[in-house]
């Protein structure tokens, strides 16, 4: 059972009733968020293995009979010595969110959302997404035995991704144009028909599974807190719920400190990192965003007032990456410590490497940067890799063997 909570307004903190299906607040418009009531109270869930379900009391399902799941969290830190020299760091780790089951911190998310979608007794779940949303939810209502919609910028989304959403039946529609206009298909979608249960970041129960990561950072370190945790921000789903996360732990006494977040954006889709830097309490949003890190390439965030605040509250900062500095990370982190990720995910070490020559990290700082989903998703960079060893061996010529001594 979870301990107590409530649905409320991110803004006016008007509450609702936790089994309405809201996704605004009706009287100010603004995001809602699941807010638990934390008492320090003991922590039953000290002797279970790491996943999103260890902290069971803290995730809004009331039954647990509603439960779907594919084992999702309990992903690796991993401490990265190579890399951290090179960028000038003592204690530099990766949080690796593709080792989840559809390769993306997404998962996390839809644990829980196509678990409340059960409870609410919904039968068709629907987003719109740049790709990781979209498997993700094609997987888990496959998982849940709901029909799944998806709406994604026509021929912008990665090829694994698209594979994936398919290959779990879900019915997909591209729209001609960005996912900015994808979201606001759904959203009048969701609006006119309410049997569609919208499984956006603006689903506040999604957000919910999302926060365990911060609960797995704070346990894997054994209650200690990064100085600095660095990842990227698209729709700012992730980087709220990871805040709301820590804030939880420190309010209930198992971790001392927050990390300082930087959030990391693509030069041509940054309009939460441009209005961070320019000291704005709003964003402007891009048309026409650009960025070959197709998962973030978004130009009007939905959660940018829960975003702006988190990195205001952790004093932290933004960065903006070019689309050259997130593919040399991209292969950087693979050739140097063995994890492939997508180049999204890069933007958070090309956001790093620039955060630390800029001097706004020490070298003595303990580093969290995480990597938001699996290499394999987005095939196309192959084409950017300099393929410097890659020969061709003709084993059917006699002297094979000396062609490849004298190479070696
Ligand atoms: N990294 C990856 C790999 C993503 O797929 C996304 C978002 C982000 C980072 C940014 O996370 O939106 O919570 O700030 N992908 C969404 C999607 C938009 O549709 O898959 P955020």
């Amino acid at each position: 059972m979870p301990w107590p909570y409530r649905l409320r307004c991110f803004s006016c903190h008007t509450e609702y009733p936790t089994q309405k299906t809201n996704y605004r607040c009706e009287k100010c418009g603004s995001l809602l968020e699941v807010s638990f009531k934390i008492s320090r109270r003991k922590i039953p869930w000290k002797n279970r293995g790491l996943s999103v379900w260890k902290y069971r009391e803290l995730l809004p399902i009331d039954n647990d009979r509603s439960i779907t799941t594919l084992s999702e969290g309990g992903t690796g830190l991993h401490l990265c010595p190579r890399l951290g020299r090179d960028i000038g760091l003592k204690r530099l780790y990766v949080k690796n969110e593709g080792e989840n089951p559809t390769g993306s911190f997404k998962d996390r998310g839809m644990t829980v959302a196509l678990s409340k979608a059960r409870e609410l007794g919904k039968r068709r779940a629907v987003c719109a997404s740049t790709g990781n949303t979209a498997a993700s939810l094609a997987a888990y209502s496959a998982r849940a035995g709901l029909r799944c919609i998806v709406i994604v910028p026509q021929g912008k989304v990665a090829a694994g991704k698209m594979l994936q959403v398919m290959i779990h039946g879900a019915s997909t529609f591209q729209v001609n144009g960005d996912f900015d206009e994808a979201m606001r298909t759904v959203a009048t979608l969701t609006e006119k028909r309410k049997e569609f249960y919208l499984m956006n970041s603006v689903n506040p129960f999604r957000l919910e599974g999302q926060k365990t990561l911060a609960y797995e950072v704070c346990d894997q370190l054994e209650r200690k807190v990064p100085d600095t945790l660095v990842l990227p921000v698209g729709n700012g789903g992730n980087i709220s719920a990871i805040w709301k996360g820590f804030n939880e732990f420190h309010a209930l006494g198992i971790v001392k400190e927050r990390p300082r977040l930087i959030g990391v954006q693509a030069e041509g889709a940054a309009p939460i990192a441009k209005a961070v830097k320019r000291k704005q309490d709003r964003i402007r949003p891009v048309t026409n965003p650009r960025t070959i890190a197709s998962a973030i390439r978004i130009g009007s965030p939905v959660n940018w007032p829960k975003v702006l605040s988190a990195i205001k509250e952790s004093d932290g900062t933004a960065e903006t990456v070019s689309d050259r500095e997130i593919l040399e990370a991209q292969r950087e982190l693979a050739s140097k410590e063995g994890i492939f990720v997508e180049p999204a995910s890069a933007a958070s070490i090309a956001g790093l490497r620039k955060s630390r020559a800029a001097g706004r990290i020490d070298k003595t700082d303990l580093v969290v940067c995480v990597t938001t989903g699996h290499g394999l998703k987005d095939p196309s960079v192959a084409d950017q890799i300099p393929h410097r060893e890659s020969y061709t061996l003709k084993i059917t010529q006699p002297n094979w063997i000396e062609r490849l001594e004298r190479i070696l």
